[in-house]
């Protein structure tokens, strides 16, 4: 395949019809990251925000803003069920809400009768607004229980979809969905796995664990969920009932403005490191707000975890543009 120097090596794969992961294509949320085995690119606009310092000295780059610098050789992440599932836009209606905590609500989305949506646990999808606007949702059902999508929403205060959200009191609303997207996805494994959330990050990882949990899985789990406060842990009941169920399922709640004898103290990542010396038999599922992202991707590899089994979503809000194809 032959990339012409203005154009990012993802466009070029992608123009090649190679279907390579990525989501934001602006270098930020670190889906198209790939292993250099030869040659090297380089960045019209300088190291992208989404590959760290470690990650470029270990040979990664972000496709989606690379530019080659002569022949590569590169390895990429191959997702091969993701190819499998077609994004849709559809009309969807509120179906049910209901709040979960003082800033978060549960809608239920019910999607037309007639259409099969397909997607894997840990996608996303995004709510199509006026003027190409976007914004993004985990969908924290499984896929075995898709007849209606549930989603985990924060209020972000000034937030102009989720203000308007809580603003509303009953069902019934329109919205217009794309979806299901993202490489954020659950495999199965023999190896143990840690889940990491953050606040709403737990949407994403219900879906897994839920699809882990329900469909039988013979791997140890572990979740890690980090929070301000109790209130803000706001499906720990559903939680320890797992855990009651499924001995293989261990739950650990953090608590990083508060402090009680349930919960560990101080942030999430923190916990993750003090209760695990060696990462390296892991993988890792880790979604929530980007400081909590970048804490995990910068300390955790240091203890083992290898970087190709570092999964995670980070709730970057994008500024308002269209996605690019
Ligand atoms: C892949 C992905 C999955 C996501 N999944 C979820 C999810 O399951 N649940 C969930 O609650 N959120 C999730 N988010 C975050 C969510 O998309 C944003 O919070 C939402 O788009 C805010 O929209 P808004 O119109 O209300 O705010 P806007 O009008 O876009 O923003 C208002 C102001 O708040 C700031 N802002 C916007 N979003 C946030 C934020 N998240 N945190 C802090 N400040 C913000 C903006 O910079 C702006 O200054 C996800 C994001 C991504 C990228
Ligand atoms: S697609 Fe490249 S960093 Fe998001």
């Amino acid at each position: 395949m032959s990339v012409p120097a203005d154009e990012t090596v993802l466009d070029a794969a992608l123009a090649a019809g190679l279907n390579l992961p990525h989501s934001c294509k602006s270098g930020h949320c670190g889906s198209c990251r790939a292993r250099l085995l030869a040659g090297s690119v380089h960045y019209p606009a300088g190291r992208p925000l989404g590959l760290m310092a470690a990650e470029e000295a270990a040979g990664f780059a972000l496709l989606c803003r690379a530019r080659a610098a002569g022949d590569l050789v590169v390895e990429a992440r191959v997702i091969r069920s993701v190819t499998d599932v077609e994004i849709k836009t559809l009309p969807c209606r509120i179906d049910a809400r209901e709040p979960l905590a003082p800033d978060v609500l549960r809608l239920m989305l019910r999607l037309p009768a007639v259409e099969n949506f397909r997607f894997l646990p840990g996608q996303y999808l995004d709510v199509l607004a006026d003027g190409g606007r976007r914004r993004s949702f985990s969908i924290a059902s499984p896929p075995h229980d898709a007849a209606r999508l549930e989603l985990h929403v924060r209020h972000v205060p000034g937030g102009t979809f989720t203000g308007g959200l809580f603003a509303q009191q009953a069902a019934g609303a329109l919205l217009r969905i794309e979806g299901p997207i993202g490489q954020f996805v659950y495999t199965d494994d023999a190896s143990p796995a840690i889940f990491i959330a953050g606040g709403t990050g737990f949407a994403p990882v219900k879906s897994m664990l839920r699809h882990a949990l329900e469909r039988g899985t013979a791997r140890d789990l572990w979740l890690y969920w980090g929070a301000r406060t109790p209130i803000d842990l706001y499906e720990e009941a559903l939680v320890r009932e797992w855990v009651e169920r499924h001995p293989r399922l261990r739950y650990t709640g953090v608590l990083s403005a508060a402090a009680d004898a349930g919960h560990a103290s101080g942030l999430v990542h923190e916990t993750v490191l003090t209760r695990h010396a060696d990462l390296a038999p892991f993988d890792v599922y880790a979604a929530g707000p980007p400081a909590m992202i970048e804490a995990i991707r910068a300390t955790l590899p240091a203890r083992g975890l290898v970087l190709e089994r570092l999964h995670f979503d980070s709730f970057d809000y994008a500024p308002d543009v269209t996605r690019q194809a």
